[in-house]
């Protein structure tokens, strides 16, 4: 696997590979790779001949008061376990190549709609951050097709909404989450976690699946539901930051004629903000 830090030196080496007639297939992440992102790279990898990872902590989609300064960084494991996945180029810029005029002077790629609510609201400025560097990260990659967690479901969503308005010609595709054997969502903020938050931490998934085991019970009151939803959440030691029942197509709010429905949360457990989601119809739902 070549490792490459500079846009020229990727823009060099993908280059040849697309000479030498490759399909490009591309997983932008932060690092602190867990299996969850594997599965993205290994999903690039049957879809695609030539597989390029990024990694890069992108200032641009933290808020003042989050995590940037202790987000994990780990480039050598990370580096190793990208090799074993079968990832062929990882790009890893520093914040003076991503953003050489300054963060302050960077064009924006903002999309309205489905990045309002749910983690727009909790996080201001978060999904013009994320939509940032995707597109930056596109530009400079030119992938025929990327891959993203569907934990992040309304990222996805962003991501999906910003590749059809801006006519981007890269297929986007959904991997579904990968859990621990107790339940969570595997996600690099789980190392926070203190043992004891470790062991309250499945009760968010256990929450969304009692929950989506109402609705297709025929359950219709969910205000009702997402109330007793919260006070589990509660009960585990967790703060809700949201709970929601949306449509799976276009993250609005679902009422009981919605055909395809997902549970979305975010809580807080202890400092650490862990978010989920469940569908609740099968179909294919494309956030
Ligand atoms: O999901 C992530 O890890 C990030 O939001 C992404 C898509 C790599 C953009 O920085």
């Amino acid at each position: 696997m070549n490792v490459v830090r500079t846009v020229a030196d990727l823009r060099a080496a993908i280059k040849r590979a697309r000479n030498e007639g490759k399909r490009i297939g591309f997983v932008p992440t932060m690092g602190n790779l867990h299996d969850g992102h594997i599965a993205l790279v290994r999903k690039a990898g049957q879809r695609a001949d030539f597989v390029v990872a990024s990694i890069f902590v992108n200032p641009l989609q933290f808020g003042p008061n989050e995590d940037l300064a202790s987000y994990p960084r780990t480039l050598a494991a990370d580096q190793d376990k990208l090799f074993e996945a079968g990832c062929h180029l990882l790009f890893a810029p520093n914040v003076e190549e991503m953003y050489p005029n300054g963060q302050g002077l960077q064009t924006i790629v903002s999309v309205p709609g489905v990045s309002e609510g749910l983690c727009g609201g909790s996080r201001p400025g978060h999904f013009d951050g994320v939509s940032t560097v995707v597109s930056k990260l596109f530009n400079m990659v030119q992938p025929d097709l990327a891959v993203f967690g569907e934990k992040d479901f309304q990222q996805l969503a962003v991501i999906r909404t910003m590749v059809r308005d801006l006519n981007m010609p890269v297929q986007i595709i959904g991997e579904p989450i990968v859990r621990a054997a107790d339940g969570l969502a595997l996600s690099s903020r789980n190392g926070y976690l203190s043992p004891a938050e470790r062991e309250s931490a499945p009760a968010l998934y256990r929450t969304l699946k009692q929950m989506a085991e109402a609705l297709r019970n025929g359950e219709q009151d969910y205000a009702a539901l997402l109330r007793q939803g919260r006070e589990a959440l509660e009960a585990a030691g967790m703060r809700p930051d949201y709970l929601e029942i949306r449509s799976a197509s276009d993250l609005q709010p679902a009422t009981p004629g919605t055909r395809e429905r997902i549970i979305l949360a975010a809580a807080f457990l202890g400092k650490t903000r862990l978010i989920d989601n469940l569908q609740v119809d099968s179909g294919p739902s494309h956030p």
